[in-house]
């Protein structure tokens, strides 16, 4: 710290991975170590170790470790054909990669609304969506739900629509994957559910990694086949067109690791939580867990009146507090993406949301103290 700092600027990491590297530190290093010696890079025990381990914390019967949350949904949409003349329903106000592969797979996302509450797609808008995909001639076939800043969406309205239209459910779980719905994890909601281990997410590597999670035999086959360039029984007879989509043996082995640390680190992300929720409360719209729901806390993100977040970011930044918009716009609105359909009706929410979401640090090391220096910044900038 430069003498001159006070202690109320000393910077405040947004996610502070270095705090959790201190408390598993041997752990990590000795994992590393085993497979530095035994040199099975590619696809090792470790991988598979690991994706016993993920299946059963997400409650499905496979889970299959990929290259990055990305190639999860991809991986997805690829071992079930979805291609040109297919339209694949998603949320606007998300990150780019869950209608990305849907344009990557040749198909055509339909945008639906979301829910101020939750941030989530909205099921009304998504089964408009559905309509206005078949008006243009497309054919809707899937639905990529997401799980935004770790609040589940609502599955079981999801699942009955998706039944009524005829809809495979990918769940995009990047951000949620540690959360429960009605008593059910992530991973177990869904046809099939995808996971990123990003490094800043809430179960993250040391680099980039995703998984898929599904019940489905034939479809976990495929993706297996798909992450190593569509081979067959024969390694050197490929039988589709696919990937190089594995996981590396270094990052499960320290996935594994961190695995172990996952419940008591959501029961902390929780606790942080509580806390704004608390502080907060009043001075800005704070995030509502639905009913029999868990969340993960990827994200902590409040909302203010349009106009005001701007100022409150600059207040926060001067006392050393960073902050973050998750995100400035919907994808009906970005240059790749406003070329592709919205549902009737519109988008308003996520418009709107765009003008007044603002993310404030998250993470289970956040510790009381700091913690309530941010709720004083935070209350102080806003008025209060
Ligand atoms: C909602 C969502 N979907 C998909 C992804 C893509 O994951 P990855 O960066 O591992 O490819 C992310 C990551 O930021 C995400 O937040």
């Amino acid at each position: 710290m430069n003498q001159h700092t006070r202690v109320s600027q000393v910077p405040i990491p947004f996610i502070d991975l270095a705090a959790q590297r201190k408390r598993l530190g041997g752990a990590i290093d000795e994992a590393i170590a085993r497979v530095t010696a035994h040199c099975q890079f590619i696809l090792g025990p470790e991988v598979h170790a690991l994706e016993a381990q993920l299946a059963a914390f997400g409650g499905a019967r496979h889970a299959i470790s990929c290259a990055s949350g990305t190639d999860a949904l991809m991986l997805v949409l690829m071992a079930r054909g979805i291609g040109p003349g297919d339209a694949v329903i998603c949320p606007s106000f998300t990150f780019c990669a869950t209608a990305e592969v849907a344009v990557l797979r040749g198909a055509t996302p339909v945008f639906a609304d979301v829910d101020a509450d939750t941030f989530n797609v909205n099921v009304a808008s998504a089964k408009k969506a559905v309509a206005t995909a078949r008006a243009q001639g497309l054919n809707p076939k899937a639905i990529i739900v997401v799980d935004l800043f770790g609040l589940p969406a609502d599955h079981d309205s999801i699942a009955t629509l998706a039944a009524a239209e005829g809809l495979f459910v990918l769940d995009d779980a990047a951000q949620g994957f540690g959360a429960t719905y009605k008593g059910r994890p992530l991973g177990s909601l869904a046809h099939a559910t995808a996971t990123s281990f990003f490094p800043a997410k809430p179960l993250g590597c040391y680099g980039d990694g995703g998984a898929i999670l599904t019940d489905d035999d034939a479809l976990a086959e495929t993706i297996k086949s798909l992450r190593v360039h569509g081979q067959g029984t024969d390694k050197y007879d490929n039988v589709r067109i696919g990937l190089t989509g594995r996981m590396d043996t270094m990052q499960a082995a320290i996935l594994i690791e961190k695995l172990k640390i996952f419940p008591d680190e959501i029961l902390a992300r929780q606790r942080v939580a509580d806390r704004y929720g608390q502080g907060l409360a009043g001075v800005a719209i704070v995030p509502k867990l639905a009913p029999d729901c868990t969340s993960v806390w990827a994200q902590y993100t409040i909302r203010l009146l349009p106009g005001r977040r701007d100022a409150l970011a600059e207040a926060l930044k001067a006392e050393g507090i960073p902050t973050a918009i998750y995100y400035p716009k919907p994808l009906h609105r970005q240059t790749a993406y406003r070329q592709f359909l919205v549902a009737d009706g519109g988008l308003a929410v996520s418009d709107r949301l765009a003008d007044e979401v603002i993310s404030l640090p998250m993470h289970p090391y956040l510790e009381s103290a700091t913690q309530d220096r941010i709720i004083s910044a935070v209350r102080k900038a806003c008025g209060n």
